[in-house]
C-alpha cells in the first residue's frame, strides 16, 4: 500500500513584542525589549514597541484578514511578562484573558494556533536576574511553560518553544545590538548553553503533558557558500555553516556542540553541569527553519573566534532585499536537505520566509511587486521540496502585518498587510492576495491528488 501524503500547513506568523503593543496595560511587566528600546541610539529611528500594531486590541479585526485570505494556520508567540510579570510566580490574569480571547477567536474563525513560547521579549525583572546568564532561566522558563500548557493546552495542539536561539543571544548577549545589549563571549557562551538546555526542557514538558502535542523550535538558517574555491574560504564556509546552522539543531538532535568544525565553542563546557550532555537532547515532532537569505564567506584573519567574514550582497552586486539580504530562493530548497538528512529529523516546517522592500501605497491598493516576486520565486522551491522531500509539511510567511523590526523599529516592512502607523489601518497588499490564491489553489491539487492515491490504493488491494 501506497504512503498518503501528509497535511501540509500553510501559515502566517507573527510575534507578541513586534505586534502587540499595549506594553505598560493591564498589568503587562516591562520585558527587556521595553527598556532596551528607551536606551538612546538602540532602535532606528528612537522607535519603541509600546504600540506596534494595536494586535492586543485588534486581534479581532486581523484574525478576520487571516480567515479573508484562507490561511489556515496561525503562528503568535504569547508575551511572557504579559502573562507573569515578574516572570515568575504573580500570574496577570488580564494576560492569560487576551490569549484566551485570542486563542478563541482563532478557533472560531476555524484557525489553527501556533503558539511560540519564546519569541525574545524576557520579563526585565529576570534579566535583572541575570537573565539567559543566569542557569535558573531553566526552572523560571520550565514555570511559564507549565502555566501556558495549564492554561492553554486544552485548545493549542501545536507548540514552538524558542525563536531562533543563535539570534536572541548572539545579537542579545555577545554583540549587544538586540536587548539586553550585552557583550561578550563569555556572556554568549552561558546564555548559549541555557537556551540549548531550554528547548530541550521545553519540548520534553509538553510532551510529558500530552504526548500527542505537535512540538518543535525554530532555528534561523542561511545556505552557506564559500567566496571561492581557495581551501582557506571553503573551510571559512565549514566553520560560519556550523555556528549560523548546525550550533543549537545538533546538541538538540543528540551531536552535542559542533566544536570539531568549530574550536571556540570547547568553552561552553565550562558551563556544563552534571548530566548536561543527556539534558540537551530531546525529541521534537518537528523543526522550524527560518531562511530569508544566503551568506557568502571569505577567510579573514582579522575576526576573532571563527577568522570568517560575510560579503554582504551589495558588494557582490546581486539581487537584495532592503536589509541588504541576498535573494537567493534555490537556498531555501538546499536547507530543507541539509536538515532533512538528519534521520533524528522528523518533520520540517519552514516557520519563517518572507522579505522587505519599500511598497508603493496608492489609495488603497498596494502594489509590493518586489515582495510578490520574493514570494513566489521562493514558493518555487517549496514546491520542490514538497515533491522531493517527504520531511516538508509547512510553510509559514514572515509576517501577517508589517511590525516592529527589532533594532531596525519601524522602517523595514515585512507583511502581507500594510499598517499604516498614523492611525492603524490595515490594507491587504498584492502580495496579500497571491498568498491566499496560492493556498487555495495547492489546496485544491492536494485533495485531487490525495483522491487520485486512495483511489489507486483501492484499486491496488
Ligand atoms: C525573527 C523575526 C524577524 C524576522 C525578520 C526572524 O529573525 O524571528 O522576529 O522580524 O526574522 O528579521
Amino acid at each position: 500500500m501506497k504512503l498518503l501524503k501528509k497535511p501540509f500547513h500553510w501559515g502566517v506568523a507573527t510575534s507578541a513584542l513586534q505586534t502587540e503593543g499595549a506594553s505598560y496595560l493591564d498589568g503587562k511587566g516591562p520585558s527587556i525589549w521595553d527598556e532596551f528600546s528607551l536606551r538612546k541610539g538602540k532602535i532606528a529611528g528612537g522607535h519603541t514597541p509600546e504600540i506596534a500594531n494595536s494586535f492586543y486590541y485588534r486581534y479581532e479585526e486581523d484574525l478576520d484578514i487571516v480567515q479573508a485570505l484562507h490561511i489556515p494556520n496561525f503562528r503568535f508567540s504569547i508575551s511572557w511578562p504579559r502573562v507573569l510579570p515578574q516572570g515568575t510566580r504573580n500570574i496577570n490574569q488580564k494576560g492569560i484573558d487576551f490569549y484566551d480571547r485570542l486563542i478563541d477567536a482563532c478557533l472560531e474563525r476555524g484557525i489553527t494556533p501556533w503558539v511560540t513560547l519564546y519569541h525574545w521579549d524576557l520579563p526585565l525583572q529576570l534579566e535583572l536576574n541575570g537573565g539567559w546568564n543566569n542557569r535558573d532561566i531553566l526552572s523560571w522558563f520550565s514555570e511559564y511553560v507549565e502555566l501556558m500548557l495549564q492554561k492553554f493546552g486544552d485548545r493549542v495542539s501545536n507548540w514552538m518553544v524558542l525563536n531562533e536561539p543563535l539570534v536572541f543571544t548572539g545579537a542579545g548577549y555577545f554583540l549587544g545590538i538586540h536587548a539586553p545589549g550585552k557583550k561578550g563571549m563569555n556572556s554568549f557562551l552561558s546564555a548559549a548553553h541555557h537556551a540549548s538546555l531550554a528547548q530541550a526542557v521545553g519540548i520534553r514538558q509538553i510532551k510529558e503533558h500530552n504526548a500527542l502535542f505537535n512540538v518543535g523550535t525554530t532555528y534561523s538558517c542561511s545556505w552557506i557558500t564559500p567566496f571561492s574555491d581557495s581551501p582557506n574560504d571553503q573551510q571559512a564556509a565549514v566553520r560560519v555553516d556550523a555556528l549560523m546552522n548546525r550550533f543549537f539543531v545538533e546538541p538538540l538532535l543528540g551531536y552535542g556542540y559542533p566544536v570539531k568544525d568549530l574550536p571556540f565553542l570547547k568553552e561552553i563546557e565550562k558551563f556544563y553541569q552534571k548530566d548536561d550532555e543527556t539534558l540537551l537532547k530531546a525529541t521534537p515532532d518537528f523543526i522550524g527553519i527560518q531562511n530569508y537569505t544566503r551568506e557568502v564567506v571569505k577567510h579573514s584573519w582579522f575576526t576573532p573566534y571563527i577568522n570568517a567574514k560575510l560579503i554582504d550582497a551589495r558588494t557582490r552586486q546581486v539581487p537584495h532585499t532592503l536589509l541588504n539580504w541576498e535573494i537567493y530562493p534555490e537556498g531555501i530548497h538546499s536547507l530543507i536537505h541539509k536538515y532533512a538528512a538528519y534521520p533524528e529529523v522528523k518533520n520540517i516546517i519552514v516557520s519563517e520566509n518572507g522579505a522587505a522592500f519599500p511598497d508603493h501605497v496608492t489609495g488603497n491598493e498596494i502594489k509590493d511587486s518586489q515582495r510578490l516576486s520574493y514570494l513566489k520565486n521562493y514558493m518555487l522551491h517549496i514546491n520542490r521540496a514538497r515533491m522531493d522531500c517527504s520531511k516538508l509539511c509547512g510553510y509559514f510567511v514572515w509576517s501577517l502585518h508589517d511590525n516592529f523590526e527589532w533594532a531596525e523599529g519601524y522602517y523595514p516592512r515585512f507583511g502581507l498587510v500594510h499598517i499604516d502607523y498614523s492611525n492603524q489601518k490595515r490594507t491587504i497588499k498584492e502580495s496579500g492576495y497571491w498568498y491566499k490564491n496560492h493556498i487555495l489553489n495547492q489546496k485544491y491539487e492536494d485533495k485531487i491528488q490525495h483522491e487520485h492515491q486512495l483511489f489507486n490504493t483501492k484499486e491496488e488491494r
